[in-house]
């Protein structure tokens, strides 16, 4: 594996997170402000050749499995493109999406057939009306459908995030424990992270702990299942359910020892870690005509300056960090 993308901990950096655009169709609460954020020109954005080259150059030095983020990735309008262009690169098992599943229904079978392997959904209710007051904007059932389909079409497992946040939708956590019963989702509760402008604050959090609690009130014999050694949920079943429901516990208790993550922005930076907030311009590396050796000397110390864990969610709630729309998770 490339010296590289290893960092002085040990981790190797296997997985890679892609943004392709600032531009989302929706509002949600946790991830933006109200206002909006403003956007990169566009001339300073990563052309999708650019893209194309990371993405080999990343693959050839040993990233088997990128995923596409946003924004929402799937409003860039030559997705599917780079979906079937990294498809052709030898070494890359997995092309995965995190989406915010408006568009989905309608693209999954051109998905599909470009080589997308794994898709990832948010949704933060299972209340039309809340789902509308958390993501600003309206589609509960345009999601609905989307996730209907791609388990139709064979995606295993769909997986749903669910940003859980007091007071909004911590009520609706049994419904969606309850919606594995019949339908094979991987449904994740996510404990709610510090960005700019998303007016994180510690009572706002639910904690991995408290709903793990209030579910095995319901369910008492829920219990843990095995997971890959990188993976960043908890997993956990009702026994006889065919969905499985897993626990992101970025704040309560951190995964960063197993970390395998990279990440590079819509406008080109190489962000080595979600909490961190120094990142390098791969974008103004490339555009000097930079060699390929260039460029990894360049990751190569970006990667080695990556902390052995995040600050802890106090420090990082205070740190200045990008808006989670402009990270893409
Ligand atoms: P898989 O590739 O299926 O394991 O998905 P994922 O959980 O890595 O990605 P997804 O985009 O679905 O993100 C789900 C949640 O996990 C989001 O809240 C992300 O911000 C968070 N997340 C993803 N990667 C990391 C990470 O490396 N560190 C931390 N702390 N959180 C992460
Ligand atoms: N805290 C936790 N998860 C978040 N996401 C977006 N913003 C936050 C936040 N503040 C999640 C969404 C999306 C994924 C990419 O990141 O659920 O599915
Ligand atoms: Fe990796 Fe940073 Fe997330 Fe920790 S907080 S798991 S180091 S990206």
């Amino acid at each position: 594996f490339s010296a590289f993308l290893t960092d002085n901990f040990g981790r190797r950096h296997s997985y890679l997170r892609i943004s392709l655009t600032e531009k989302c169709n929706l509002r949600c609460q946790y991830c933006m402000p109200e206002e909006g954020v403003k956007l990169t020109p566009r001339g300073q954005l990563l052309s999708t050749s650019e893209i194309l080259t990371l993405a080999r150059l990343f693959v050839q030095e040993g990233v088997d499995k990128i995923r596409l983020t946003g924004g929402e990735p799937l409003i860039r309008p030559d997705v599917l493109d780079i979906i079937a262009e990294l498809r052709k690169l030898e070494g890359l098992k997995t092309i995965a999406v995190t989406t915010n599943g408006i568009n989905l229904a309608r693209l999954l079978p051109k998905l599909k057939d470009a080589g997308l392997d794994l898709i990832n959904i948010s949704l933060d209710s299972l209340v039309p009306a809340k789902f509308e007051f958390i993501v600003r904007r309206k589609g509960f059932h345009k999601v609905m459908e989307g996730i209907d389909k791609a388990v139709e079409m064979g995606y295993n497992p769909v997986k749903v995030n669910c940003v859980v946040m007091r007071g909004l939708n911590e009520d609706e956590l049994l419904d969606f424990v309850a919606l594995t019963e019949k339908k094979p989702l991987e449904v994740r509760f996510i404990e709610y992270m510090p960005f700019d402008g998303n007016k994180w604050n510690f009572k706002k959090m639910v904690s991995y702990q408290e709903m793990l609690d209030r579910i095995r009130q319901h369910w008492s014999n829920v219990e843990r299942l095995q997971t890959g050694q990188t993976d960043t949920a908890k997993i956990f079943q009702v026994p006889g359910f065919k969905g499985q429901v897993g626990f992101i516990t970025s704040m309560s208790d951190h995964f960063c020892g197993s970390c395998n993550r990279l990440r590079i922005t819509a406008d080109g930076s190489l962000k080595v870690c979600l909490f961190g907030n120094s990142e390098v311009s791969l974008r103004d590396v490339l555009r000097s005509g930079a060699s390929d050796e260039e460029l990894l000397q360049i990751i190569g110390a970006a990667v080695g300056r990556k902390k052995k864990q995040h600050a802890g969610m106090f420090s990082i709630s205070q740190m200045k960090n990008r808006p989670m729309i402009l990270i893409g998770g």
